[in-house]
């Protein structure tokens, strides 16, 4: 089987979106036959097992600390995904130092090419943790909205990753957006500022609208393309699990220079162009 692509979700503001998109993706990805593999990387606020209803035996927590094997800590999700939950409240344990994360959590990674796909819920902010699993995935998807508190946190992110992780493509989409038109203004206006500061274009890789029926989903614990597959999100969910397959891969954005990361302020709060 040809390497799985591991694809790392970030957005550094929290609660735009990350772990519905993680969770739906990989439920849709699978819907098309596709081996699918989810690691929740929120190592502090893990939630992608609450999301899809799931009830956790072990987590990555005892993978690292050597008490159960990855596959005894692996369930077995909606439409036969498979998710390594993560630990809620034991962000403190040494383990999770992220200078060993990467040696202890990242291996684990290796028996990626029994999946088509990897997806990694790296959780919110920009911390050494979340940019150590960005940097072990082969690129990055980064969930704005069209609000100046995600936009300049999606531009920190970037900022961050063009620094730590500078060979990761890193693609967009915005959530809770009005249309795909409001969609690649909001990515327009990202990307603007990050190729004047950062020398660096994020891809646009698509938008999911507001929807109720997501929000009815979490609620009960479940994915939406799972209890509602023709809702407005559940195909967008669609569309971007056809994107994020291996043979439907494009390039992301790839820093164009690497010499002008400047300190600006940043014009996210000015109206649309
Ligand atoms: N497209 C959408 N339509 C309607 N509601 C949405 C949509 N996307 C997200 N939400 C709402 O926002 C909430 C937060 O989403 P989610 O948990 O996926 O965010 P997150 O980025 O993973 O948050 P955190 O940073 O705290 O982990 C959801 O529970 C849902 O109610
Ligand atoms: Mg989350």
């Amino acid at each position: 089987m040809s390497e799985a692509s591991r694809i790392a979700v970030l957005s550094g503001k929290g609660g735009v979106g990350k772990t519905n998109l993680v969770a739906n993706v990989a439920v849709a990805a699978s819907e098309t036959g596709a081996k699918v593999l989810v690691v929740d990387g929120d190592l502090g606020l893990a939630n992608v097992d609450v999301l899809l209803g799931l009830a956790p035996r072990y987590t990555v927590a005892d993978v690292i600390e050597g008490t159960c094997s990855f596959e005894e800590a692996l369930l077995v999700g909606p439409s036969g995904i498979h998710v390594l939950p993560a630990a809620s409240g034991r962000s403190d344990l040494p383990s999770f130092r992220p200078d060993r994360l990467a040696g202890l959590l990242i291996p684990f990674f290796e028996v990626t090419g029994r999946y088509d796909l990897v997806l990694v819920d790296a959780g919110a902010g920009v911390g050494p943790a979340v940019i150590t699993l960005a940097a072990a995935c082969e690129r990055v998807v980064l969930v704005v909205t069209d609000e100046p508190t995600s936009l300049t946190d999606a531009y920190a992110t970037l900022k961050v990753l063009c620094r730590e992780a500078p060979s990761v493509p890193v693609d967009v989409v915005v959530n809770l957006a009005a249309s795909d038109r409001v969609a690649r203004d909001v990515h327009e206006r990202l990307s603007r500022v990050s190729e004047r500061f950062l020398s660096v274009r994020p891809a646009y890789l698509g938008h999911l609208p507001r929807d109720p029926r997501l929000a009815k989903a979490v609620g009960r614990q479940r994915a939406v393309v799972e209890l509602h597959p023709t809702a407005p999100s559940s195909r967008r969910f669609a569309e971007l699990a056809r994107e994020l397959l291996p043979s439907r891969r494009t390039a992301g954005a790839m820093p164009t220079s690497r010499d002008s990361r400047l300190e600006h302020p940043l014009p996210f709060t000015g109206t649309r162009t």
